[in-house]
């Protein structure tokens, strides 16, 4: 049965800080008409260099303060967050449906090149528990994974040194040993494992050249998450205006400067909630 009220609700939407802002943007696209409630963790950013451990009390910290607050669904935008803690976080969270941006991303992967080679970019953390590999094996055994861990392109992707010789140089340095010998890289694929290499993605291409496909997870998660809701009829009915919510736990002003490189949007520093979790 339909409830209203439950349709009504924002999707909640988590990360770190606020790379996962990439996804947000993705979600608005794929689906205009929902409200969405974002919560950018920005005083304990960078997950990606923590233990499993406190990343799994950091999200759901994070969980629980956007579960109080009314949600529909959560989106984990964060890629270290889903790599560590999405199974913990789907079962203290059910019946309220998860969707991470991991197994979105694999799953583009794969169905672009079957049998293929993959280099998945991402955080030191992400690479550490070889979640990448064991998504894309699970959906073709045959595919070959190499992972990267590349925790300085989070701080020029924040910087916003993104169109930049340090930027390119810095690429060049994680991607160099996956190059082949003629530049081209050895992979059939590279993986944007982390939400902040979007923004990397045409120093990335410069590096690796024009052979490999560049796979971007958040407009796939959108996708899920739109699948997820309609399987659950849980759908915005209504047709007014959607709402769009900002929080954060630390410095909303640097909140708003980087948030908007990564939503392509203005964003001031008075649209942020800072919220202690
Ligand atoms: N959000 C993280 C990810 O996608 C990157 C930033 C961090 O390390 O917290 O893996």
């Amino acid at each position: 049965m339909i409830d209203p009220a439950s349709n009504e609700l924002p999707i909640g939407v988590f990360d770190s800080g606020v790379g996962g802002l990439t996804v947000l943007k993705a979600l608005r696209q794929q689906l205009p008409h929902e409200h969405l409630l974002y919560l950018g963790d920005t005083a304990r950013v960078p997950y990606g260099t923590k233990s499993p451990a406190s990343i799994t009390r950091y999200a759901l910290q994070a969980a629980d303060h956007l579960r109080k607050r009314g949600i529909k669904l959560l989106v984990i935008a964060c890629n270290t967050a889903t790599a560590v803690a999405l199974d913990e976080l789907q079962k203290k969270l059910a019946p309220l449906p998860v969707v991470g941006v991991l197994e979105p991303g694999a799953r583009a992967a794969v169905a672009l090149r079957p049998a293929g080679s993959h280099l998945v970019l991402a955080t030191e953390a992400t690479v550490r528990l070889g979640a990448y590999s064991r998504a894309i094996n699970a959906l073709d055994a045959s595919a070959v994974v190499a992972e990267q861990p590349c925790e300085l392109m989070v701080a020029l992707a924040e910087e916003g040194w993104l169109n930049d010789p340090v930027a390119d140089a810095i690429v060049h340095r994680y991607l160099e040993p996956w190059l082949g010998e003629t530049a081209g890289p050895k992979a059939c694929t590279v993986i944007l494992g982390c939400t902040h290499f979007p923004l990397l993605r045409e120093s990335i291409r410069r590096v690796i050249g024009d052979d490999a496909l560049i796979i971007d997870s958040a407009s796939t998660t959108a996708q899920a998450v739109e699948r997820t809701l309609d399987e659950r009829k849980l759908r915005r009915l209504s047709a007014t205006a959607p709402r769009l919510q900002l929080l954060a736990t630390d410095g909303p002003s640097r909140f708003a400067r980087v948030g908007r490189m990564f939503l392509e949007e203005d964003v001031s520093a008075d649209d942020i909630e800072l919220v202690d979790i």
